[in-house]
């Protein structure tokens, strides 16, 4: 028998590790990951991440926080050109329509934008959210079901930040009709597709979202985001009137 079966079920096999914050290094470059990140169109490169590299970004994914340990997700690695070609084409069509709902100048500025990486990306990745895994309760998700979307969409910013650190650039691309995608991939009814990425190395990011330096939008004031304790009040903590005034 294991020494794992011989354990007492309820003490846990491992004794909790130290928690201490990460040393000044480390903590900067947790930091420049999340801060220099970027969401990648245009700036891949063609050559292909090494098979080594990627099961380092999948155990990334594979570590983030799941309702219940639920871990819903799936990952389909898509590399064929005529299954990318057919991802292009459903994008395609519901890039045109989503087009048609800007007017003006706005819909100019869109059908100026590069949305998608798909054909020129080495490499798409379909992260999907199984929710029949765990059977019918799981635990957490009793009474917020969409919980199991939420975990599924952690996988993917684990994922997205790993890749940063690994000189990875991602995409994530969403105009899609998912009944299109679907059938392409052969994803069964019971998975929701949660994300179509699109992954490669990249020589140079933008240093701010490349929406925010084509003019499409801008970073909201964080202080505007942030209450204390009642919606509305502005935070102390971010410069807001204090609530002790
Ligand atoms: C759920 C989700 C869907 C997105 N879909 C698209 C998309 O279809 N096409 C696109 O070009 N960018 C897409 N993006 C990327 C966002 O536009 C981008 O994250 C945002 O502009 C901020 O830029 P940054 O990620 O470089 O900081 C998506 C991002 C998220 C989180």
């Amino acid at each position: 028998m294991s020494s794992v079966l011989q354990q007492d079920p309820m003490k846990p096999s491992d004794e909790p590790r130290p928690a201490d914050a990460f040393g000044e290094a480390d903590r900067a470059a947790v930091y420049r990951a999340i801060e220099t990140r970027r969401d990648v169109r245009d700036e891949f490169l063609p050559r292909p991440v090494p098979d080594e590299v990627l099961r380092r970004l999948l155990s990334a994914a594979h570590h983030a926080p799941s309702v219940g340990l639920m871990q819903p997700w799936n990952f389909i690695l898509v590399r064929s050109p005529q299954t990318k070609a057919l991802v292009h084409d459903a994008f395609a069509r519901c890039n045109a329509e989503a087009a048609g709902m800007f007017e003006g100048e706005r819909g100019a500025l869109y059908r100026r934008l590069k949305l998608e990486g798909i054909l020129k990306a080495p490499l798409n990745i379909c992260v999907t959210c199984d929710r029949a895994r765990g059977g019918p309760v799981v635990l957490g998700r009793t009474h917020q079901r969409d919980t199991d979307l939420y975990s599924a969409v952690c996988a993917v910013q684990n994922l997205w930040l790993a890749a940063r650190a690994e000189g990875i650039g991602i995409g994530w691309v969403s105009i899609f009709d998912p009944d299109d995608l679907r059938p392409i991939l052969g994803v069964p009814q019971e998975a929701v597709i949660v994300a179509y990425l699109c992954v490669g190395y990249v020589d140079r990011l933008f240093d701010r979202p490349e929406l925010e330096a084509r003019r499409w939008g801008q970073r909201l004031d964080l202080a505007s985001l942030v209450f204390d304790d009642h919606w509305g009040q502005p935070s102390a903590v971010l410069g807001g009137a204090s609530s002790d005034v």
